[in-house]
């Protein structure tokens, strides 16, 4: 049993502290909101704001996993580097220990070695290499499963700035059942990115190609059923719909185009995949326009505001841009979503929250389905019958054909 400390303690930070913990290691969550940290004391875990850290002896890693935002493409570093220099002059210069710092943010190739381990030198007069060791070790973790997928990894990253960093990091992970792939830290900060930028890059092909079904009346799900067999292409992330939101795809997209832009590379396919899902959200408005005309005073229910099922976040949900939309040209909106009504009141306050799907859909003119939640896969015909006008979208292929009939789906 090692004893370990993870400074930043959001979802990512979470789920390796608890995974760890798991595994049998000690872990001291840090963070600098007192909220998280209440509340990771009261479910028994040991807890420490960041100006008592170096009073912590014996620790073995420093996990990092400090949310990167980015703002106009260009990445937000602040965050991060604000915590390193106070891990560099606080607990690393007090431990006395050999240990490792592990970066577990999302960064741009060359930012570990170019600005972090620069930092972590200059505040603690130690050297890397020397007297303490740096891994990159980029997290594949689904926001609502995280935990589980730290626990079930496909591959463990591991960049290592040197071989003992990497064989202490591997230690860590020695009971995990997933192969260990060790490379340099600037490769495993671009696995990480082009991990992500492939995953949106299938759901924008597969949306593109929706968008083609439709027009020519093919189902695109009979085409992805087929085409996921072929093991080189695989079944997951080929499902077409109203495009991908959360707060990782678009902005690691845009972060490597615009490293690449860096370097005078021009990313194509990259800038492409952001365009398709910009515009996917508004197929859905344009069917709304040719059934319904004109939205002025029209009651459109809308299924969903998450930008996923199993969580209660809208970051960047295709659900905000429709409803922005329809808002603009006058429509009366009535949502419903099991978890997301709270964070959603905050950038519309104006529009009408249900307490149930089927009272979101009473006299609504149309109804838009966007967030895969499984309920939505129970309602029924009768349950659409109050609509008055009864025209409904389906983004995200979760009704049941066999329970209600009468509706369209975006791309199929
Ligand atoms: C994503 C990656 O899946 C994780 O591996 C990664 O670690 C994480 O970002 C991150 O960088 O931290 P997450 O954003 O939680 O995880 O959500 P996903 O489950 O990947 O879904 C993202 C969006 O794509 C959702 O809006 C989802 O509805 C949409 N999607 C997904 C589709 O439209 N079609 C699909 O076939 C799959």
């Amino acid at each position: 049993m090692e004893k370990l400390v993870v400074i930043g303690s959001g979802v990512v930070g979470q789920a390796t502290g608890k995974g760890f913990i798991a595994m049998g290691h000690e872990v001291v969550f840090c963070d600098i909101n007192p909220e998280t940290l209440a509340k990771l004391g009261s479910q028994g875990h040991k807890v420490c704001p960041p100006e008592l850290l170096e009073q912590e002896q014996g620790i073995k890693a420093f996990f990092l996993p400090i949310s990167t935002p980015t703002v106009d493409g260009k990445i937000q570093l602040g965050f991060l580097k604000g915590a390193v220099a106070n891990l560099g002059m606080g607990a690393l210069k007090k431990n006395n220990d050999y240990c490792i710092v592990v970066v577990r943010s999302t960064v741009p190739p060359n930012t570990t070695e170019g600005s972090l381990i620069p930092l972590l030198e200059k505040y603690s007069g130690k050297k890397a290499g020397k007297d303490f060791g740096v891994c990159m070790n980029p997290e594949f973790l689904r926001e609502g499963r995280a935990l589980e997928d730290f626990i079930n990894p496909d591959r463990i990253v591991i960049g290592e700035y040197d071989k003992r960093s990497g064989d202490r990091l591997a230690e860590l992970y020695s009971g995990f059942n997933a192969p260990i792939i060790r490379t340099n830290i600037k490769t495993a900060e671009m696995i990480k990115y082009a991990s992500n930028a492939f995953l949106a890059t299938k759901i924008s092909f597969v949306n593109e190609i929706g968008n083609l079904c439709k027009k020519l009346g093919i189902d695109v799900y009979d085409v992805t059923n087929a085409m996921g067999l072929d093991k080189r292409i695989a079944p997951h992330f080929l499902q077409a719909g109203v495009g991908f939101g959360g707060s990782c795809f678009r902005k690691d997209v845009e972060a490597l185009t615009h490293k690449s832009k860096s370097v005078n590379n021009e990313a194509r396919v990259l800038s492409a995949v952001l365009d398709v899902n910009a515009l996917q959200p508004m197929k859905i408005i344009d069917m709304l326009g040719q059934k319904l005309g004109d939205f002025n005073k029209k009651r459109v229910a809308i299924l969903g505001l998450a930008f996923k099922d199993n969580t209660d976040d809208v970051r960047d949900s295709p659900s905000i841009s429709i409803i922005r939309n329809l808002v603009d040209q006058g429509a009366d909106i009535v949502c419903y979503d099991p978890k997301a009504e709270n964070n959603m009141k905050k950038l519309f306050p104006q529009i009408a929250y249900a307490e149930s799907a089927v009272d979101a859909i009473k006299n609504a003119d149309a109804c838009l389905v966007l967030t895969a939640w499984k309920e939505f896969g129970k309602l029924k015909d009768q349950d659409f019958d109050s609509m008055r006008q009864r025209i409904i979208i389906e983004g995200r292929r979760v009704l049941d054909r066999t329970k209600v009939r009468d509706f369209e789906g975006v791309c199929w």
